[in-house]
């Protein structure tokens, strides 16, 4: 991640001393058995260093006990715990508090489970010193590693989720939760709109911070249970979609809608084969699988192509987007037969001719759909 360019700009600068102040935001959903080995081991690896340290563990009331186990550690550690009781439970939110109600200014955020090696705190710190906003405890930067039980799945789920983020950051790692910044190079937390687990990622989209990475050594979790699931991967498509929204407006839609399309497209298949296997004539089977598919695609859009959109009755819009589908159908058959039928090219090459008709009904019905049937933007949206 060090590029050379950095390196001599980074030497310009007079170089600051290392933080001797330090807050660790820890979000926490029932981490009873974690939390005593967490606060232990920040201890032992900021011990000697002469920061004063305050461990602030922000918790959707678990009601595991946490709060006890934390009462206890309390005699002889700085730590504390804060927890919030009428929010919805948000991993980015509580580390949104936590932010707020820290003592200091330097911030490390990270994960209760151990995770996230204490052991690097330090070398991120001092990393922070050096021209940037954030720091990224990194598993994909040389040195970095992720745990060797991660199964083909989970390693291909994460490289996708990062590879879906590149057009927003270059670094390498911006979905990891292990990071260290100073509130002063953060956005107005009151501007932030995230949802999830991809806190960091809001942060340097929306703050434009500057990033550096150490790496880490991921360990997977010994005691209690991971809460990410397929609603947490839902919500992380929803906040990349948001923020492309925020980052490249209008534009940033075209592939979210063109996916949705495609995965229509499956669903058209899936129903017109379907229905024929039920014993449906074909033609009745092609008219008939057209309306699942509409749905479908207007279900997502509404999820995710316009999730920031506000929130209109269900019944209308699906009418109007239905409308512009059959627009848009219109449009694609009516332009190959026209295509076909006056340009001797299409008419030699009629595979090309489904294509552009495709594409322009799809492009008619995107903007129908932007401008008409989901609304428009709403600024407390974005
Ligand atoms: N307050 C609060 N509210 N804390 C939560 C919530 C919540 O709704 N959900 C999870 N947490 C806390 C957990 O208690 C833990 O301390 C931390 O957030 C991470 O949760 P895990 O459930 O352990 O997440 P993970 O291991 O699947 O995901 C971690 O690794 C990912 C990369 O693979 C996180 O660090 C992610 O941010 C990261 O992207
Ligand atoms: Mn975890």
């Amino acid at each position: 991640m060090t590029k050379p360019a950095n390196d001599v700009k980074d030497a310009l600068h007079a170089p600051e001393k290392s933080p001797r102040t330090l807050s660790i935001v820890v979000p926490t959903f029932r981490e009873a058995d974690n939390v005593p080995a967490l606060a232990e081991r920040i201890a032992a690896a900021l011990s000697g260093t002469g920061i004063d340290w305050e461990l602030l563990l922000v918790d959707d009331d678990s009601g595991d006990g946490s709060e006890d186990v934390v009462a206890g550690l309390a005699r002889r550690l700085p730590v504390r715990m804060v927890v919030r009781r009428d929010a919805p439970r948000d991993l980015s939110l509580a580390v949104i508090e936590g932010i707020r109600l820290a003592r200091f200014d330097n911030l490390v955020v990270m994960d209760a489970d151990l995770s996230h090696p204490p052991e690097r705190i330090a070398d991120m710190l001092a990393a922070l010193d050096s021209g940037c906003e954030m720091v990224i405890g990194s598993r994909y930067v040389p040195g970095g590693a992720v745990d060797q039980s991660w199964s083909l799945y989970r390693v291909l789920n994460s490289r996708l989720a990062t590879w879906m983020a590149r057009p927003l950051v270059r670094c390498a790692d911006p979905m990891s939760g292990f990071f260290a910044t100073r509130r002063g190079a953060l956005p107005d937390l009151r501007t932030l709109r995230p949802m999830g687990y991809k806190i960091a990622l809001e942060l340097i989209v929306r703050g434009r911070l500057r990033v550096r990475e150490v790496p880490i050594d991921f360990r997977d979790r010994s005691a209690g249970s991971s809460k990410m699931n397929w609603r947490q991967q839902l919500r992380f498509l929803r906040h990349l979609s948001r923020l492309y929204n925020y980052k490249f407006g209008t534009l940033a839609r075209v592939p979210f809608f063109g996916a949705v399309g495609a995965s229509g497209l499956v669903v058209d298949l899936a129903f017109y084969l379907g229905l024929q296997w039920a014993g449906i004539e074909h033609r009745l089977a092609r008219f008939l699988s057209f309306w699942p598919a509409v749905g479908w695609n207007w279900a997502l859009n509404r999820g995710f192509t316009f999730s920031e959109r506000a929130r209109q009755p269900h019944l209308g819009q699906l009418a109007r987007f239905t409308a512009s589908s059959l627009a848009g159908l219109g449009i694609n058959v009516g332009s190959y037969a026209l295509l076909t039928s006056y340009v001797g090219f299409f008419d030699r090459h009629r595979l090309l001719a489904f294509f552009c008709g495709i594409g322009l009904g799809s492009l008619l019905n995107f903007l129908v759909a932007d401008r008409y049937v989901y609304g428009r933007p709403s600024d407390a949206g974005r």
